[in-house]
């Protein structure tokens, strides 16, 4: 709750780390919404996000092929670019059950399907807002101009990845993307949005040191794996 405490006073939503669902699949340090057990403590979690004037957002998440173990997947392939063992096929009834579990609209996966939805808007997570598709398509546009332009102005979309200055802000929101958000920049500078809004970028931290932990009120979990997102530079 500190962690989240001292990063929400600025900005105008917060969307939770991967929270998971389904009974039993529960990572240590992440949110979860399994039971009806978890229900006071998402309670908690909901009035400190929106202590001052955000909207928060619960992000569910299924691991799928990239879970660290008893993955299951659609299919029985080893995910690109993991470590991760091969899943275990699900069956159509199993696949059905999960879609339910994630409501409607995270069941869908197309974008163009989802944008119909009348949802409040799609927010794509990308390690770089500007990372170009891999394979599928012959265009060569970053994924997220693609994905505007899909969507035109059916619903928002939330642009993320190495958001780090206005500038960077200003130019991913040059793309047309109405809103951009900031994960590691956060992480780092809890106050990002009120140095931005009084002119003090240059008070902004950007560098992490080993020393950090207790300072930015980063738990166990997030600091035990901070190195795989941020280098240290001591
Ligand atoms: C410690 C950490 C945990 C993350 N966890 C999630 C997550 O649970 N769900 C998600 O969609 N993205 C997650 N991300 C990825 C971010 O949403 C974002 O796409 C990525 O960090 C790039 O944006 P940034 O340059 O602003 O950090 C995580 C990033 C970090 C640094």
């Amino acid at each position: 709750m500190a962690y989240y405490n001292i990063r929400v006073k600025d900005v105008g939503m917060v969307i939770t780390s991967a929270t998971t669902f389904k009974e039993g699949k529960h990572y240590p340090g992440l949110p979860a919404a399994e039971t009806d057990e978890h229900i006071p403590g998402l309670r908690k979690l909901s009035k400190v996000l929106k202590s001052h004037g955000a909207l928060a957002i619960l992000q569910l998440f299924h691991e799928g092929a990239s879970g660290i173990e008893d993955n299951e997947a659609p299919s029985a392939v080893v995910a690109d670019n993991s470590a991760s063992p091969l899943p275990r096929e699900l069956s159509d009834a199993e696949i059905q059950d999960l879609i339910k579990k994630f409501g409607d609209a995270d069941a869908i996966r197309n974008i163009d399907t989802l944008a119909d939805q009348g949802l409040d808007y799609i927010h794509v997570s990308l390690h770089d807002f500007w990372s170009t598709p891999r394979r599928g398509v012959n265009d060569k546009r970053a994924r997220m101009e693609i994905f505007k332009d899909v969507i035109g102005n059916r619903t928002a979309l939330i642009g993320v990845g190495g958001i780090k200055t206005p500038e960077d802000a200003s130019k991913a929101l040059s793309t047309g993307v109405e809103l951009v958000a900031i994960a590691r920049g956060l992480l780092l500078e809890p106050r990002w949005v009120k140095k931005v809004q009084e002119g003090k970028e240059d008070l902004i931290k950007t560098k992490l040191f080993r020393g950090d932990q207790s300072k930015l009120l980063l738990p166990d979990g997030v600091w035990s794996m901070i190195e795989l997102y941020l280098p240290f530079e001591d």
